[in-house]
């Protein structure tokens, strides 16, 4: 099986994906949060932060484009193929309100003319690997058949699907019933992503779809930095290793921004990472809050103290989404 970090703006970036991959390298492609494309088709110096090469050295990373202009994703593409990338990702999934009120991410799947001609110019105009992650339709999963036959028109690299509609968000159950139309009719390859957040889940999948050999997660992997890594060898994490990944993350967040801009950010993105990570720890509703009211560093830090010394461990769990 093939493992992929799925993209998620605000928290995969390059920090994240650096720390990951010291501490666990088990990741077979990195997918960067959304690029959108500039006036001047340059990319922006927060984009170059994430995805210059200098700054992801070791990793296999694919840029992530996220667009409805067919001029303006090749000029991105030509820009990030001259960072000297072979691949980028397209997205037809983001469900914001702003994104798709401007019939981009999956508000583009509710115009298959647009995407088919979108897609028609960019594929006659780059030499790039062009992969797709979608969601199975707008506002009903119905929307998937005529969606499959657009891609099928064109060479994709693999096709990500992840099997809800935008109106579900990231709410409710997965759709199976329209990732097994995805994998049967896609002629391209397919790759699963979504709510894959404990090794039985990923296994049951896997007994499912035999022939499925590349799995996106995302969540599952902010709680539990382990998980890969016991889908690969069988061992759940320990405290230690996650621990090690929660240091490793919370000094690239240091480095990067402490002198820049000061403990507010560093500790914004820390209590981020908690509201996934904290689903590893039983019982631990004060000690989490304790980290959310954290002011400083050092609560901060006496707060994840708390948390490891009065929480037990959970090794088999994972992120349990919000009621
Ligand atoms: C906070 C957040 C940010 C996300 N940002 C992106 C993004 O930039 N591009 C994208 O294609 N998907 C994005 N996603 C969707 C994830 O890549 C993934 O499809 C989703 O979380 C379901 O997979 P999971 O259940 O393994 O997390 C985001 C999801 C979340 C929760």
């Amino acid at each position: 099986m093939n493992y992929y970090l799925a993209p998620m703006e605000g928290i995969t970036g390059r920090i994240f994906r650096n720390a990951y991959h010291r501490c666990f390298p088990d990741f077979d492609k990195y997918f960067t949060p959304f690029i959108t494309p500039t006036d001047n088709g340059k990319l922006s110096p927060k984009d170059y932060n994430d995805i210059g090469p200098e700054f992801n050295e070791g990793l296999y990373v694919v840029p992530q484009i996220l667009t409805n202009q067919a001029d303006g994703f090749l000029r991105t593409a030509k820009a990030i193929q001259a960072l000297g990338y072979k691949e980028v990702n397209f997205n037809l999934g983001c469900p914001s309100g702003t994104v798709v009120a401007k019939r981009r991410g999956s508000g583009f799947l509710a115009y298959p003319m647009e995407l088919d001609e979108f897609l028609y110019e960019i594929f006659a105009k780059t030499d790039l690997k062009v992969s797709i992650k979608t969601r199975v339709g707008k506002a009903d999963p119905a929307e998937f058949e005529e969606i499959l036959g657009i891609y099928n028109r064109y060479p994709l690299e693999e096709l990500i699907i992840h099997p809800r509609v935008r109106e579900d968000y990231y709410k409710g159950s997965v759709r199976m019933e329209a990732f097994e139309e995805g994998i049967a009719m896609s002629k391209s390859p397919v790759c699963y992503n979504g709510d894959i957040f404990t090794v039985s889940q990923e296994k049951i999948l896997e007994e499912k779809f035999p022939q499925l050999n590349r799995v996106m997660i995302g969540r599952g992997v902010c709680a539990n930095p382990g998980l890969v890594s016991a889908l690969k060898t069988g061992n759940p994490v320990t405290l230690e290793q996650f621990m090690s990944f929660h240091d490793c993350l919370y000094k690239g967040y240091q480095d990067f921004f402490l002198a820049m801009s000061g403990q507010r950010v560093v500790l914004f993105k820390m209590k981020e990472i908690w509201c996934y990570m904290a689903s590893m720890f039983a019982d631990c509703k004060k000690q989490e809050k304790k980290i959310k009211k954290a002011q400083s560093l050092a609560d901060y830090e006496a707060a994840v103290a708390a948390m490891v010394r009065e929480c037990q461990f959970q090794p088999d769990h994972g992120f349990l989404p919000p009621r």
